[in-house]
């Protein structure tokens, strides 16, 4: 009777997962989505530590458990709540590392047992299969990998951790990565009273690699990188299920695991690059340091007053806002919605063009203005808002660089180069806000600047956008 009421929590816990991450792919039912898989994990989770029985015992250690429970919701929840908009990706690294650490301990913990077997603690117990070792092996490398490498892309992204590689090191990579497979591949063929400690060796190992192989990329590749790791999470939890033959388990990690591997491609193909580019290359990293110095090289370009953009805004027909990383920065959704409503009421159509990577994490525009209220039906997805550029009189650009850099469709020598843009100079006239000519994450020039269409509009987007409310409002 218990064990039929626990499948049937595993079976809501697998469906909730499904439909919450449905319900994820658009903004409107996001929040939603996440309280139902959350629901459905809860069920998941209540259900095993009172109903889960083996040889008709129950779990007993109730102090541990929630004890660790309780401190997990404290710590996540204030994490949560106090965590900037900006410093997300670095939080779900950190998040996808404990995760990414449970998966290791549980081989740990259950090979624990397997020990006690060739130490001559258990003499009498049964020898592990092969299918379990390898799964246990799996789980180890997969999640010590992943616990290893998000820690260090965490410590990148708040700056804690430089860049670090050295002369052939993706060798050396490599030689680490196939011999800790070869050693777990010895075990789990021949693993005995002579040779079970090297299982901690390969523990050893994986951290290692874990930091090597995440320490060269690129700081601002880390958004890339952690949708990667997120992805070895949630293969290292499927292991765990296959393990402990649970069903919810096996579900939620495969979700994580294709759900990771998905958006690593889909974030890959929208840059415009192969995940090995990413991997090995310096794209984001070296480039964007060097690139700095070329800024400039174009020409000239030309300034536009606050008071200029205000008329220019204010008797347009239609404005689309791009908005981007710089907005995020300067936290200027909120006055960003205040301008929007007002050219509305001028009766100006405003819209705003998004693109799948502007900022620095997927859906990083949609949340930012979902903060501060913006309508859904206002954002168009980039091939709507190409199509529309050609009818539009202004666009006001905020905070962006490269996801408007029109070298990604004419240079064919430029890093971005096949890089889906928004096609902005269609439009008659361009606004730019930025708070000088430096460039963005991609580390080049954008020759938008520099057209004659274009006009910049120096400052901090926040404060730009509030002389810009303050003009309009005088008009
Ligand atoms: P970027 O190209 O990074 O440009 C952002 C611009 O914002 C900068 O040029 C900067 O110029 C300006 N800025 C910074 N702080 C500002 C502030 N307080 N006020 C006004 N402007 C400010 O941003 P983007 O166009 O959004 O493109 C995103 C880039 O990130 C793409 O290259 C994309 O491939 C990459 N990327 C995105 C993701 C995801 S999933 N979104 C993941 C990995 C990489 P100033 O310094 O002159 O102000």
């Amino acid at each position: 009777m218990e064990l039929s009421i626990l499948t049937i929590c595993y079976l809501i816990g697998s469906l909730t997962f499904i439909i919450g991450l449905k319900m994820l792919s658009h903004p409107e039912s996001a929040r939603k989505g996440n309280m139902v898989a959350a629901v459905g994990m809860f069920i998941a989770i209540f259900g095993t530590i009172f109903l889960y029985q083996e040889n008709g015992v129950g779990l007993h250690n109730y102090g541990w458990i929630f004890g660790a429970l309780v401190l997990g919701t404290v710590v996540g929840t204030l994490a949560a709540k106090r965590v900037k908009m900006t410093a997300m990706p670095e939080l779900v690294s950190l998040f996808n590392g404990m995760g990414g650490a449970c998966a290791a301990l549980i081989s740990v913990i259950e090979f624990g047992h397997i020990a006690a077997l060739y130490s001559g603690e258990h003499p009498d117990q049964a020898a592990p299969t092969e299918g379990t070792l390898l799964t246990i092996f799996l789980g180890l490398i997969i999640g010590a990998v992943s616990f290893a490498g998000s820690i260090i892309a965490w410590g990148k992204l708040n700056g804690k951790i430089k860049d670090f590689s050295f002369k052939g090191q993706q060798v050396f990579n490599l030689v680490l990565f196939f011999a800790t497979l070869a050693v777990a591949g010895y075990l789990v063929l021949a693993i005995d009273s002579t040779n079970y400690l090297l299982f901690y060796g390969i523990l050893v190992a994986a951290l290692i690699y874990g930091v090597l192989f995440v320490l060269p990329i690129g700081g601002a590749d880390m958004p890339v990188v952690i949708s990667l790791l997120n992805s070895f999470t949630g293969v290292a939890a499927a292991c765990g299920g296959f393990l402990y033959d649970n069903s919810v388990m096996l579900t939620g990690g495969i979700l994580v695991g294709a759900a990771g591997t998905l958006l690593t491609v889909l974030m890959c193909k929208a840059m415009n690059r192969s995940l090995t580019n990413v991997l090995i290359g310096s794209f984001g990293g070296n480039a964007a340091a060097a690139g700095g110095s070329a800024a400039g090289s174009q020409g000239a370009y030309k300034e536009i007053s606050i008071s200029d953009a205000a008329v220019c805004m204010s008797y347009a027909n239609k404005v689309i806002i791009v908005p981007g990383y710089g907005l995020a920065v300067a936290q200027a959704q909120h006055v960003c919605h205040e301008l929007e409503k007002l050219l509305e009421e001028k009766g100006v159509d405003v819209k705003y063009a998004i693109h799948p990577v502007a900022g620095r994490m997927p859906g990083h525009m949609n949340v930012l203005l979902a903060e501060a209220d913006v309508s859904y039906d206002k954002l168009i997805e980039m091939e709507e808002a190409n199509d529309e550029f050609k009818s539009t009189d202004v666009v006001l650009i905020l905070g962006a660089n490269d996801v408007v850099n029109p070298a990604a469709k004419t240079d064919p020598a430029s890093p971005i180069y096949g890089m889906p843009i928004l096609e902005v100079e269609q439009a008659k006239t361009v606004i730019v806000n930025k708070r000088s000519m430096k460039p963005g994450y991609a580390g080049i020039e954008n020759e938008l600047f520099f057209q004659p269409k274009t006009s910049m509009l120096f400052g901090d987007a926040k404060a730009a956008l509030q002389k810009l409310v303050a003009e309009i409002k005088s008009l």
